[in-house]
């Protein structure tokens, strides 16, 4: 039987960027399981459509008796757990969804991988993995001047999405402890690049400066995230996959700390170079009310991975925003497909009534 990998959202932002670069670089087929949800979209994976080696399932992680099917017929040896509800406004208006997913999910998925690595004979079992895709907003806000945040960092997750994936991260180490599940855990500073659903910072900032709408930052404008590029992020997760040691986390960043100022303002003037509209596109900035329990600021110290796997990122946030505005610019038809009617409703939840 040929090697399969199992991927969880891989029809999402980072999900869909790891399985192209997967398709790319590896040999091993893929199979797909994402929900496609409002923010999993197939024309992410329009280049591969048709490729025999990628198998789309649109299923939901909490559905067990699908998960244990995937299981028994591809008989995979490893598991990337990316799916999840992902944007911290929306678990504000909605934690539900959050705790369905993120949580339930990632229990429903971690019981049927445990029951099937179980029934794997001895160096099957030696060479599985289980890689579960989380976020460094578990560890909480920093203050500035504060040391980034290591591997050892006490868990102070602050909004229901993080929390959510605080208790993911909670029972994949469990499950190894206590099964000796062969896991490994990622906690990623803040993705940008290709195919990101607009409802975050720098796609939702692009488009409506392209637009001539106005660009809503929160508060001060001062908060800090650590940013790295998508494909920086897909190269240290199959570096993890390969070489990881198992039972432990990696944190990735790109030791890219702005502020949500200096990236606006970044996105506006390579906008102003590539796409002059007769007045500065940061003219368009508006302080708009700060989001409820905004953590302030987020650094990751990325050392371990550095060290023990040899990563570093490619891209400089200066090479990996240009990057990205050209990508957003050159890519028209999967933008409209994008601004459609889901779209449309939460951009009125969100930004209308404030
Ligand atoms: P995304 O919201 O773009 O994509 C999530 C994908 O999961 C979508 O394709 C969606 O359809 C799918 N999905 C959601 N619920 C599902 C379910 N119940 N069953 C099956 N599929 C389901 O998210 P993203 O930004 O690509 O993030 C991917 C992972 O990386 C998440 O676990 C997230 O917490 C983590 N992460 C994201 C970032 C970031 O900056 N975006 C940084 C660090 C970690
Ligand atoms: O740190 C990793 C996390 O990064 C991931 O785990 C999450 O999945 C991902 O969504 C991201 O969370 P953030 O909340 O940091 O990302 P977001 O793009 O929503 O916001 C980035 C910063 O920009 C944050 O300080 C809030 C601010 N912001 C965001 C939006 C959407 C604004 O000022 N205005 C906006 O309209």
């Amino acid at each position: 039987m040929q090697d399969f990998i199992l991927i969880t959202g891989g029809a999402g932002f980072i999900g869909a960027n790891f399985v192209l670069r997967w398709m790319q670089t590896k040999t091993a087929p893929v199979i797909n399981l994402d929900k496609l949800t409002y923010a999993g979209n197939l024309q992410n994976l329009a280049s591969i459509s048709g490729d025999a080696k990628h198998i789309f399932v649109k299923e939901d992680i909490n559905d067990r008796s699908v998960v244990g099917r995937l299981f028994e017929r591809y008989q995979p040896n490893a598991v990337i757990h990316f799916a999840a509800e992902s944007h911290v406004d929306r678990s504000i208006h909605g934690p539900a969804d959050f705790v369905q997913t993120n949580i339930n999910g990632t229990f429903t998925l971690l019981e049927e991988t445990r029951a099937y690595w179980s029934s794997l004979n001895t160096d099957e079992r030696k060479r599985f993995r289980f890689v579960h895709v989380s976020t460094d907003e578990v560890y909480g806000s920093l203050n500035a001047g504060d040391p980034a945040f290591t591997e050892e960092h006490k868990y102070r997750p602050n909004s229901p999405y993080s929390a959510s994936k605080a208790a993911s991260d909670h029972l994949v180490r469990a499950y190894h402890h206590t099964y000796g599940l062969p896991t490994i855990i990622t906690n990623c500073s803040n993705n940008y690049g290709p195919y990101q659903f607009p409802e975050k910072l720098i796609p939702l900032m692009l488009l409506n400066a392209i637009n001539g709408k106005p660009l809503p930052v929160y508060g001060d404008g001062k908060n800090v995230r650590d940013w790295l590029y998508v494909e920086d992020h897909c190269d240290a997760l199959m570096l993890v996959l390969e070489k990881g040691r198992v039972g432990e986390t990696y944190n990735i960043g790109g030791w890219n700390e702005r502020t949500n100022l200096d990236v606006v303002n970044a996105v506006c003037s390579i906008l102003d170079e590539s796409r002059p509209s007769g007045k500065p596109h940061n003219s368009l900035i508006e302080f708009v009310k700060d989001r409820p329990g905004h953590d302030r600021r987020y650094a990751i110290d990325a050392t371990k991975i550095a060290n023990e796997l040899g990563w570093k990122p490619k891209e400089t946030f200066e090479t990996g925003i240009r990057r990205t505005v050209e990508w957003y610019l050159n890519n028209e038809q999967w933008v409209k497909g994008v601004l459609s009617g889901e779209y449309h409703n939460w951009i009125s939840l969100q930004y209308v009534r404030k």
